[in-house]
């Protein structure tokens, strides 16, 4: 069998113990200097990550998670890593009591996966977006963000969203559009705005819903660019006995624990 110079370079390396990876340097990547302005003294644990070891990975295109991905791949901001955490996560929260909700809708694309999800379900999906875009940014935690990007039309979402009479699309600016569901309660949040005081004020209404057992999914957690979403969530679960759980894709959760300890 005849290897090309890329395979004779990957076998020879791989034999002598590294592996050589191209290190995809994407939307999210700040130079190092910016970074530790940005991140403080936890920036020594920002890392451009990979798994030593091949493992199963469906999120690359596995049949069974192409399946409900794919329609939605064109129409969501998040890749495919972070897409399967948050249906698989969807998955588990649909058996618990309580609706289900997202924050951050954009053109509709993660709210069409919990969509599928909850087809068979007597579930509500609330769906809050301004769909004017981004709030105003805070200067000192979120530096990289202007007020209105990533606007979207409400029409579209509601087009797309049609066939599924469960969904209740909150238009407007977080938290006034919280006003009126006080006495809800849930089972799963995904809370995608990006920014410091909309994911603070997302943090202040669901968590004291949230049953036990419950998830709060924070889609951006682990980027340097959006660090105002990790700076409010350890704001708020600073005093909380949960503490909200890093994931290898950037995004966290925290799983509602009950009020006494078992
Ligand atoms: C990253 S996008 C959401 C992406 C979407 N979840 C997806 O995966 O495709 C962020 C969204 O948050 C919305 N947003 C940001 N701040 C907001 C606020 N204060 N009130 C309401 N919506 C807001 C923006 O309009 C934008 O659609």
């Amino acid at each position: 069998m005849k290897l090309s110079v890329k395979e004779c370079c990957q076998t020879l390396s791989r034999r002598l113990g590294y592996k050589v990876q191209r290190v995809r340097r994407g939307d999210h990547y700040i130079p190092h200097k910016m970074l530790a302005a940005q991140t403080g003294e936890d920036a020594p644990y920002y890392t451009e990550y990979a798994t030593r070891w091949p493992i199963f990975a469906p999120w690359v295109g596995h049949p069974d998670f192409l399946a409900l991905y794919q329609e939605s791949a064109a129409l969501t901001l998040g890749d495919p890593e972070r897409g399967y955490l948050l249906i698989s996560l969807a998955r588990y929260a649909q058996y618990l009591p309580g609706d289900f909700a997202e924050c951050g809708v954009y053109r509709g694309g993660s709210a069409l996966w919990l969509c599928k999800i909850l087809q068979e379900t007597s579930k509500t999906l609330y769906l809050f977006d301004s769909f004017q875009g981004l709030s105003k940014p805070d200067p000192q935690y979120d530096p990289y963000f202007r007020e209105g990007q990533m606007a979207a039309p409400a029409a579209a979402v509601q087009q797309l969203l049609r066939a599924f009479p469960f969904v209740t699309l909150r238009e407007g600016w977080l938290p006034e559009t919280f006003l009126g569901l006080e006495s809800k309660r849930y089972a799963f949040a995904h809370i995608d705005v990006d920014l410091y005081k909309p994911t603070l004020d997302c943090c202040i209404y669901f968590y004291p819903r949230l049953t036990p057992g419950g998830i709060l999914l924070f889609d951006e957690y682990g980027f340097p660019s959006t660090h105002g979403e990790k700076a409010a969530v350890d704001e708020y679960f600073a005093d909380k006995p949960e503490r909200p759980i890093a994931m290898i894709t950037g995004q966290a959760m925290v799983i509602k624990v009950p009020s006494q300890r078992a």
